[in-house]
């Protein structure tokens, strides 16, 4: 239903056709808005929004042009229904060797079971992360609405600009895939933008002499960099979990490789092998455990006698010491950074952060 402002009204609007993120991730970012949270992400929240409520008009705005945010797929899209997709735009933000940072069975909503990708994309039950993006788009496709898939409920290719409150209602500026403006209305909002939805770009000095390719990680698996006969040399700026996944990929790829980490900042990151001895699949799927999480300090854990004791106390903080230092003691004696013969630099990637 349209307003005599020829607004787009609705009685809930949800930004963002991402994943399954956690309590903290979801914050907006955008002028004219302090800072709202939401619980879950968008895809989940409308879901269980249209169970509860199943004759409201619900819409989801989302500014790419498929679902799954960083999961979204480069790859085969055919099989899957993109009436929405402009041909000139390819999506895609999945590259070929993303592995995910969950486990089997800790990556599917509870109202459809994630099929078990095959051993070959499985490591310690880590798998490959279109596997996550096959699932949510069959999941999008499978609920169901008034006989019509919950797909139909996203608007793509609409980027929200800014938010403002005019009276009762939520007013989003948005712009369409022609850059035209679009405005929307509605009574409940809720905000599932992800917290890598906005590139930082650093600004490089003489940029404009260069002759190569740059792109951010979040347009890694849309270039052609791996594909490129000409791109034989890659150097990768940063020392996060993206800046590894592209210097593994471009190695692999037979490349060679500069790997740049400022000395200025937190310097190399860590990792942790996914193999590491713990009571459950991985080291992963551990972190997941109430008892893991409540070694962490967070507004999110519950204020118990436990989270008392661990994070007030002399002894609580001591046993924390001693356990992380043992984590830590064994992540650095399986890396050997500085022990590995013949591999140029890695000391270097010894990180010295507590
Ligand atoms: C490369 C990468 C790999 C990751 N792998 C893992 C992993 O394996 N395990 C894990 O737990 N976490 C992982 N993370 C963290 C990850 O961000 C979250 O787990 C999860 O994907 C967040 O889901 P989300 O729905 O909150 O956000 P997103 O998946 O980022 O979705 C947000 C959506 O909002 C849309 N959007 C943003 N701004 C606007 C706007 N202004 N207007 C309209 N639409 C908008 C975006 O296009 C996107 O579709 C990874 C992060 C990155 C960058
Ligand atoms: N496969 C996966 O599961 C996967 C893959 C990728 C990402 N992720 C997740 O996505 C999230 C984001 O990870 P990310 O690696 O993209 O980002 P990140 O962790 O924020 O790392 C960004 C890196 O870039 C560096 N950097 C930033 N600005 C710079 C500048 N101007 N000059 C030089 N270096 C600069 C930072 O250095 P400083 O620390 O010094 O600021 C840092 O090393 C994490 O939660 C991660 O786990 C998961």
């Amino acid at each position: 239903m349209d307003d005599s402002n020829n607004k787009r009204s609705f009685e809930i609007i949800i930004v963002g056709a991402g994943t399954l993120g956690f309590p903290e991730q979801g914050y907006l970012r955008l002028p004219n808005v302090d800072a709202l949270h939401i619980g879950i992400s968008g895809i989940i929240a409308a879901q269980r929004y249209l169970e509860a409520h199943p004759k409201c008009r619900l819409t989801l705005l989302e500014k790419d042009y498929c679902i799954g945010g960083v999961f979204s797929t480069s790859e085969d899209l055919t099989r899957y229904d993109y009436r929405c997709f402009p041909v000139d735009r390819q999506p895609g933000r999945s590259y070929t060797e993303f592995w995910t940072q969950w486990t089997v069975g800790m990556a599917e909503y509870s109202d459809m079971p994630m099929e078990r990708p095959p051993d070959e994309d499985c490591r310690s039950d880590c798998f490959k992360a279109k596997y996550t993006t096959e699932y949510l788009e069959k999941y999008v496709d499978h609920m169901q609405h008034d006989g019509r898939p919950l797909r139909e409920k996203i608007k793509f290719g609409i980027q929200v600009r800014s938010i403002e409150k005019v009276n009762d209602k939520w007013e989003l500026s948005c712009i369409d895939a022609r850059n035209s403006p679009v405005m929307f209305s509605t009574v409940k909002l809720m905000i599932a933008n992800g917290e890598n939805s906005l590139p930082n770009m650093p600004d490089l000095p003489g940029k404009k002499f260069f002759e190569g390719t740059i792109v951010h990680s979040e347009n890694f698996g849309e270039s052609n960099i791996i594909s490129s006969k000409t791109s034989k040399h890659v150097a990768v700026i940063g020392a996060g979990k993206s800046a590894a996944d592209m210097v593994y990929e471009t190695v692999k790829a037979g490349k060679t490789v500069s790997w740049i980490i400022r000395k200025t900042g937190t310097g190399p990151g860590f990792f942790a092998p996914i193999d590491m001895k713990t009571p459950y699949r991985n080291g992963l799927e551990a972190a997941q455990t109430r008892a893991m999480s409540s070694l962490q300090p967070s507004i999110l854990n519950p204020d118990t006698l436990w989270a008392w004791f661990l994070h007030s106390t002399v002894f609580g903080a001591a046993i924390i010491k001693w356990l992380f230092s043992r984590l830590d003691a064994a992540v650095r004696k399986r890396a050997d950074y500085r022990g590995r013969k013949n591999t140029q630099g890695f000391k270097k990637l010894e990180y010295n952060t507590e």
